[in-house]
């Protein structure tokens, strides 16, 4: 009888890439995919180290699958990610009901480690950071997404530092895959009808191998007839390297809108976060990329009331905010990290942290609905990924990630069609198949 895994994941674009890969792995060993947890022989929590109350999440989470396992027999729970990494072997002593615990470099262990917890009932934990044996085991696994938008991480790791941040110790150095290994999963999720690719790194703009850069990547991936759409995240503002810069001149797949945190507007803030960028400098770039081309916008994230946030600061932000409309974006209030500088800084007051919130929320809210507005009445291209849930409609992104709901047709999923817009809200864009465009389905 096949063994059924169920996996939860939390976190970012990355722990989703991870997890498909890790259940691409678990194949191998006669494990197949169950969206109902109850059925699972196998339980993987892939966890989220950013913020809150990460690692009692993880607890809370293992409690009700006891609750719900009490009368059966139990699963084997595997706890990976960024929780696994900072907590290790604590999480085993903590929590009997724990079995493996795996950090995001060592995936390709995982297969190992289950059949030896079968064969010898040993409890494991692999936090060992070897990105490069984990990305040459991937390569032999086929990226078998199925999805009209796939992720694929080129880089991993950071070295940055910011001091509120724990990526650096959970996801361990800066690391970029093999130009060519990367090419390789490209064609492959591509030919497989993959239409819209998302490059991943925790600084996806450090990528770095040998002689290649980002800029490499993206016009190499862009030769392949088959992909319509290029688009990357993470970037970090001081990796906006002229040649990335540069791309938006010359590739013709690469979408118009740069996710580019900025995390605060002033710059007395960004140098105790240890950024290594000013305003002035993510202006510039931003004046640069609209000079090549008025379309492209801007998404970001912004944490508000870090230790020795004045009001003068939040001021510079929501400025900041109000001049780069940007269209998108995540804001938080600072979370202290163990492990990381800021862990034990002075905390700015409750209070006024979520009011300074509250304000900037409700003007990106505004931007984007603004934005969304502006795009009522005219024709846009929309790549359809899927039928809405109640499968009367279907649900494709706009060039700038926007989701846009209209009448489209089965046969249309994975292309490009005109869509007229004609209502939207902050989040989504409503209209209809544009009969009358000129623009050709691509
Ligand atoms: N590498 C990216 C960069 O340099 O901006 C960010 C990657 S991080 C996984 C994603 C976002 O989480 C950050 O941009 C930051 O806004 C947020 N974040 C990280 N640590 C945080 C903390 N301690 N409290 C609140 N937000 C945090
Ligand atoms: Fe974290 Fe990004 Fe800073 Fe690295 S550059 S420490 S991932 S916020
Ligand atoms: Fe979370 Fe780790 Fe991603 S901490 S945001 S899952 S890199």
């Amino acid at each position: 009888m096949k063994q059924k895994i169920f996996i939860k994941t939390f976190g970012c674009q990355m722990n989703e890439y991870d997890s498909s890969r890790i259940y691409e792995s678990v194949k191998k060993i006669g494990y197949e995919k169950t969206e109902n947890y109850e059925d699972a022989n196998c339980y993987l929590l892939n966890t989220c180290h950013i913020r809150d109350k990460a690692k009692e999440k993880v607890y809370h989470e293992i409690g009700r699958v006891k609750k719900i396992f009490r009368s059966k027999k139990k699963p084997l729970v595997i706890i990976a990610g960024c929780v696994a990494q900072a907590e290790n072997q604590e999480m085993l002593k903590r929590e009997p009901y724990i079995d493996l615990v795996i950090g995001p470099q060592a995936y390709h262990k995982i297969n190992d480690t289950i059949l030896n917890h079968i064969k010898k009932n040993k409890k494991t934990e692999e936090t060992e950071f070897d990105a490069i044996s984990k990305f040459k085991y991937f390569n032999k696994i086929k990226n078998n997404s199925g999805k009209i938008s796939s992720f694929l991480t080129i880089q991993e790791g950071c070295d940055k530092f910011c001091h509120f941040c724990v990526v650096p110790y959970t996801r361990g150095p800066e690391y970029s895959r093999p130009f060519k290994q990367i090419l390789d999963e490209a064609k492959y999720l591509i030919d497989s009808g993959t239409q819209e690719l998302i490059l991943l790194g925790q600084n996806v703009n450090a990528y770095n191998n040998e002689k290649y850069k980002l800029s490499d990547l993206i016009l190499e991936i862009e030769k392949y007839s088959d992909i319509k759409r290029i688009r990357y995240t993470t970037s970090h503002p001081k990796d906006m390297s002229d040649d990335l810069i540069e791309v938006y001149k010359y590739s013709k797949k690469l979408m118009p809108l740069v996710h580019l945190p900025v995390q605060s507007g002033s710059n007395k803030v960004l140098e105790l976060m240890n950024r290594k960028h000013t305003i002035r400098e993510y202006y510039k770039i931003y004046d640069r990329l609209k000079e090549i081309n008025q379309n492209i916008q801007f998404s970001s994230d912004f944490i508000i009331g870090y230790p020795g946030e004045e009001d003068i600061d939040f001021k510079a932000t929501f400025e900041l905010i109000q001049k780069i409309k940007f269209i998108n974006s995540y804001s938080f209030i600072f979370s202290p990290r163990p492990g990381t500088v800021a862990a034990d800084l002075k905390l700015t007051d409750k209070k006024i942290s979520m009011e300074r919130l509250e304000k900037i929320q409700s003007q990106l809210y505004e931007n984007q609905i603004q934005v969304n507005k502006s795009f009522e009445d005219t024709t846009i291209n929309v790549l359809i990924e899927n039928f809405t849930d109640d499968k009367t409609q279907v649900f494709g992104r706009s060039e700038y990630m926007t989701s846009v709901i209209f009448n489209g047709k089965k046969e249309d999923i994975g292309k490009i069609v005109p869509v007229k817009i004609n209502k939207s809200n902050r989040t989504t864009l409503f209209g209809e198949r544009d009969l009358s465009s000129n623009q050709k389905v691509a």
